[in-house]
């Protein structure tokens, strides 16, 4: 069994530094970009099948150490009652704005959240057979707020910071309520066999702190103490968020993941040994090459101990990544001589 990830979300020594990339199942790879010919993305991810084919694709290419389920962040949403298309990221049929809109969100049991998800994980973890952890993953009500309120991506999601301007109660009760959506899918996901879970706050870093602490952080201690009881290691990824990352290393979860403007080192030091760190090369030095990319990953390594260090990058792999840099990284890290 490789078990390398999870002894190190323990803080556990381990014979080397445990390695998986954000979107490592995605369209850098000219497999999932000949399947993408065939399936929209929506199907992929819908297909239990697909979706677990997806997911096995960077490990029959790479010995990473962790799978992680094909889905996307939006995946829990339509079990809201809300219509979601991809284009290429997720456009919400209608935002959700008034009072009304949030009243009229379902309330769906763990059955009812992305079932397709559930199954892919039972056929990954078969296939897997221990080669590798498995992962499964949602997003923070934060971030899944700023898709739901804007009704897709825009740069610092003016229509989620006005809500909150506007009606503090009105989004209390929205993040509540997605609290407990992803409560639900994660603890449905551990139940199909995810060995850790990762939380994604892509959009973490949109208020300040005094904002963020009134407005997110409730609900964000009450989704990390209500997955606690799952037995499984948590890591909170928080991106772009230079002003937050202390409030969320303080927060209650085996592991926190930053982007990569983050030094890695200092956190370490910050931290000391409480928690596991992962992270973070950034993505654009693989578009550089493999040379550039041997040298950012060697930097990253020098800049702290091996002890809790799972090795990542800052934020998604990106789809020009050339392949040779993929594997440039992990050769830094499988030939790290242990000191
Ligand atoms: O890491 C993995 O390999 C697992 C798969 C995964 C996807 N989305 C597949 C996907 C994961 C973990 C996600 C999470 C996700 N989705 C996040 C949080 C992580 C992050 O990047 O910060 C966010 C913000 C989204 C929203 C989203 N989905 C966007 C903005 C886009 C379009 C732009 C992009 O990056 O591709 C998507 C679509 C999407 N989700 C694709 C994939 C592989 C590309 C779809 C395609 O093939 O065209």
């Amino acid at each position: 069994m490789n078990d390398l990830i999870l002894r190190a979300l323990r803080g556990e020594p381990t014979p080397r530094r445990p390695l998986w990339i954000m979107r490592q199942a995605g369209r850098y790879l000219p497999e999932y970009r000949a399947l993408r010919t065939q399936h929209r993305f929506k199907d992929l991810a819908g297909n239990p099948q697909l979706a677990a084919e997806v997911t096995m694709l960077p490990l029959a290419r790479f010995p990473l150490d962790a799978a992680i389920i094909f889905a996307d962040l939006m995946s829990p949403i339509p079990a809201l009652g809300l219509g979601v298309r991809f284009d290429p990221g997720p456009v919400l049929s209608t935002p959700v704005r008034s009072a009304g809109d949030v009243d009229g969100l379902r309330e769906p049991v763990s059955d009812e959240i992305a079932p397709e998800v559930m199954v892919a994980l039972r056929h990954v973890k078969r296939e897997l057979n221990g080669r590798a952890a498995l992962l499964g993953f949602a997003g923070s009500p934060w971030s899944l707020a700023a898709y739901l309120v804007q009704g897709q991506g825009a740069p610092g999601f003016p229509a989620l910071r006005a809500l909150v301007a506007q009606d503090a109660g009105l989004v209390a009760a929205l993040l509540g309520k997605l609290t407990t959506l992803a409560v639900r899918y994660l603890g449905a996901q551990v139940a199909a066999g995810a060995d850790a879970i990762q939380i994604f706050d892509t959009w973490a870093g949109l208020l300040p702190l005094a904002e963020w602490t009134r407005t997110v952080r409730p609900h964000l201690v009450r989704l990390l103490a209500e997955t606690r009881t799952l037995g499984v290691p948590r890591i909170l990824f928080v991106q772009d968020a230079p002003h937050l990352v202390e409030a969320y290393a303080a927060l209650d979860a085996e592991a926190i993941a930053v982007d990569w403007r983050e030094d890695l080192g200092a956190l370490r030091t910050r931290l000391g040994t409480s928690r596991a760190i992962q992270g973070n090369l950034d993505p654009a030095t693989l578009l550089a090459g493999p040379e550039a990319t041997r040298r950012g990953a060697i930097a990253l390594l020098g800049s702290l101990p091996a002890l809790g260090h799972v090795v990542n990058l800052g934020h998604g792999i990106l789809p020009e990544t050339p392949i040779e840099s993929v594997q440039a990284m992990i050769d830094v890290v499988h030939q790290e001589v242990p000191s």
